[in-house]
C-alpha cells in the first residue's frame, strides 16, 4: 500500500483524519518498519477503528495508558476532572474510580497521589482486564456494588474519598464512536443521566465522611442533578467547565452516612 509518510499522511487526509501526520506517525512507529503490519494498520485506519485500539495506547495527561480493543478511549477532555480529583483527594486519601474503562483517570490519581489507595469498577469485563493491565486494582460490577461488599468485611480508614464517573449524553458523540465502542460507554438513560442519579443515591453509603465526588457530566445535566444533590444533602456544589465555557462536571461534597456507617 502507502510507506513514505508524505503518501501516508495525505492518504489518511483524504480519508477525513484530522491529525493526518499525527496519526502517520504513531501508525509508523507501531509497525516499526514491517511494510505488511503497516498495511494492516492503515488498512484498519481506514474502516474508522479508533487508532488507540490500533496502536494499543493512548497519551492522558503526562501518563502513557494502555488501551484494549473495546475498551472506550480516553479522552483529553476528561483530563481536566482528573487533575481536579487529584487535587481533592488527600495525599493517604481513598479514591473509587467508577466506570473506569482504561482505568486513565485511576491512574492519574495513582501517579499524583501515590500514597494514596485507588480502586476502580467498571460493568464490561474487557475494561476490567484493561485497567488492570494499567496497573489499577480494577474489579467487575455495576457501580460501588464491589465495594459495598469489601467495606462491610473490612471498612477504608480513611475517612476521605473521591470518585469520578463518567457517562456523557450521546447527542455528543461522533458517527465513529457509535460504530467501535460499546454503547454501554454511551448509555445513560433517557437525559444520560440514569446512572449519575445512581451513583449521588448511592455515595453516602460508602463510609467517607467529608469525602468529594466528581461526576463528568455535558450539556444540561448539571441542572437536572441539582435536585437530586439538594435532596441527598451534598454541599459546596460546584459546576466544572472546559476553557470554552463548556459544562464538563460536577463536584461537591458528601453528605455523612450516620445509617450505614455505625
Ligand atoms: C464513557 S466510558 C468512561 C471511561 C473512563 N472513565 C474514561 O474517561 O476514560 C464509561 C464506562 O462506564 C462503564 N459502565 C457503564 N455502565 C456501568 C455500570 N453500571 N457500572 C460500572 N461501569 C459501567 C462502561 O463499560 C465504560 O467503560
Amino acid at each position: 500500500m502507502v510507506h513514505d509518510p508524505a503518501t501516508l499522511a495525505a492518504l489518511l487526509s483524504g480519508a477525513g483524519f484530522i491529525a493526518a501526520e499525527e496519526e502517520t506517525a504513531e501508525l509508523l512507529k507501531c509497525a516499526a518498519g514491517d511494510a505488511q503490519v503497516l498495511d494492516s494498520l492503515i488498512a484498519r485506519r481506514l474502516t474508522g477503528e479508533p487508532l488507540a485500539w490500533i496502536t494499543g495506547r493512548i497519551s492522558f495527561g503526562d501518563l502513557e495508558i494502555r488501551v484494549d480493543p473495546g475498551v472506550y478511549v480516553p479522552r483529553w477532555h476528561s483530563e481536566a476532572l482528573a487533575r481536579r480529583a487529584v487535587e481533592r483527594l488527600p495525599r493517604n486519601g481513598i479514591a473509587v474510580d467508577l466506570c473506569t474503562g482504561s482505568g486513565a483517570i485511576a491512574r492519574t490519581l495513582m501517579s499524583k497521589r501515590p500514597a494514596a489507595r485507588v480502586v476502580a469498577s467498571d460493568i464490561e469485563p474487557r475494561a476490567v482486564a484493561c485497567a488492570r493491565s494499567n496497573g489499577v486494582e480494577a474489579y467487575l460490577g455495576d457501580l460501588f456494588s464491589q465495594f459495598r461488599a469489601r467495606s462491610r468485611a473490612r471498612r477504608p480508614r480513611s475517612s476521605a474519598s473521591c470518585r469520578t464517573c463518567r457517562h456523557p449524553t450521546c447527542r455528543s458523540c461522533r458517527r465513529d464512536t457509535f460504530a467501535f465502542e460499546s454503547p454501554l460507554a454511551y448509555d445513560g438513560g433517557h437525559d444520560g443521566t440514569a446512572i449519575l442519579r445512581r451513583v449521588l443515591a448511592d455515595a453516602p453509603a460508602i463510609p467517607s465522611a467529608g469525602g468529594a465526588i466528581l461526576l463528568e457530566l455535558g450539556g444540561g445535566q448539571d441542572r437536572a442533578l441539582r435536585a437530586d444533590l439538594a435532596r441527598l444533602g451534598y454541599s459546596d456544589v460546584s459546576v466544572l467547565h472546559d476553557e470554552e465555557g463548556d459544562v464538563r462536571g460536577i463536584e461537591a461534597t458528601l453528605a455523612y452516612s450516620a445509617t450505614t456507617d455505625s
